[in-house]
């Protein structure tokens, strides 16, 4: 209903999925976006992977006939926040309507990409799917991840007095307008800490931000890129946020 409702809007909407070896992955994603939401868009933002994404990109792209799959080339490894950064751009100047995050390895649906864009045709101008309101839910994640995630959320939900239950989920729909608000210039989050940035962001500066509930898939091929360092720079930054003055 969504992609049909801002389909008929006449907005365009690209999909950014970062990846980091995702070699395994990238196919079936592109190819399940593609059948879920066939009108958007999908950027590859890719940190050179040693696994060849980046080439099964490339393919994907010049297969796609009707030139919706593109691919960005970044140098190498620099975390989730700065590929996301550039995809940003790259889809605020080609004039895209909604920016979508995604990640790669089948952990966001893009069978539920629908309704987090109905959220945004009611209204919304971020939506983040959200494992941790009634309805969402994590599939085969270990007792461990589940346990750091939501301590993660909590702990900048209260430090950051945030009214949002799922603060470091990555997919998320933004309207172009919201991203343009963001002061994105002044991001310097570089690992999974970007997306409770950029929520603190939105609800600071009085974006209406709409949680919908997803089913978070783990991965079943490949491996998670959340490392010590990861953590610990969303730790000190989110620390570093709650004890400054507000901006
Ligand atoms: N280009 C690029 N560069 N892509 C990256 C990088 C990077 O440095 N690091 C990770 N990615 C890509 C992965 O290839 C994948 O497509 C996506 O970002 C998410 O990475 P995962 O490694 O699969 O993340 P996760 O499953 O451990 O973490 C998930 O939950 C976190 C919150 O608990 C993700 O959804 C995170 O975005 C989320 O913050
Ligand atoms: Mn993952």
């Amino acid at each position: 209903m969504g992609e049909r409702g801002i389909a008929r809007m006449g907005n365009r909407i690209l999909v950014i999925v970062p990846t980091y070896n995702e070699a395994e992955n990238i196919a079936s994603i592109a190819a399940r976006l593609r059948t879920s939401v066939p009108d958007a868009d999908l950027l590859i933002a890719d940190d050179n992977s040693p696994d060849g994404t980046g080439a099964i990109a490339d393919e994907l792209a010049e297969q796609n006939r009707d030139g919706r799959v593109h691919v960005l080339h970044r140098a190498g490894k620099d975390g989730l926040g700065a590929a996301y950064l550039a995809g940003f751009q790259w889809g605020l100047e080609r004039g895209y309507d909604v920016l979508v995050e995604m990640d790669a390895d089948g952990s966001h649906r893009p069978e539920e990409l629908p309704r987090l864009l109905d959220a945004l045709d009611e209204g919304a101008d971020l939506v983040l799917g959200s494992r941790w309101v009634p309805g969402g839910r994590v599939v085969n994640w270990p007792k461990s991840r589940e346990v750091l995630s939501r301590g993660g959320s909590l702990y900048a939900r209260i430090m950051l007095r945030l009214p949002v239950r799922d603060v470091t989920g990555g997919y998320r729909a933004f309207r172009t307008r919201t991203l343009l608000g963001l002061g994105l210039d002044e991001v310097e989050s570089q690992g999974y800490c970007f997306q409770v940035d950029l929520a603190r962001r939105a609800v600071r500066r009085g974006f209406k931000v709409t949680e919908v509930p997803i089913t978070f898939v783990e991965r079943e091929h490949g491996v998670s890129k959340m490392s010590r360092s990861i953590v610990f720079e969303a730790l000190w930054r989110v620390t570093v946020w709650g004890l400054r003055p507000a901006r």
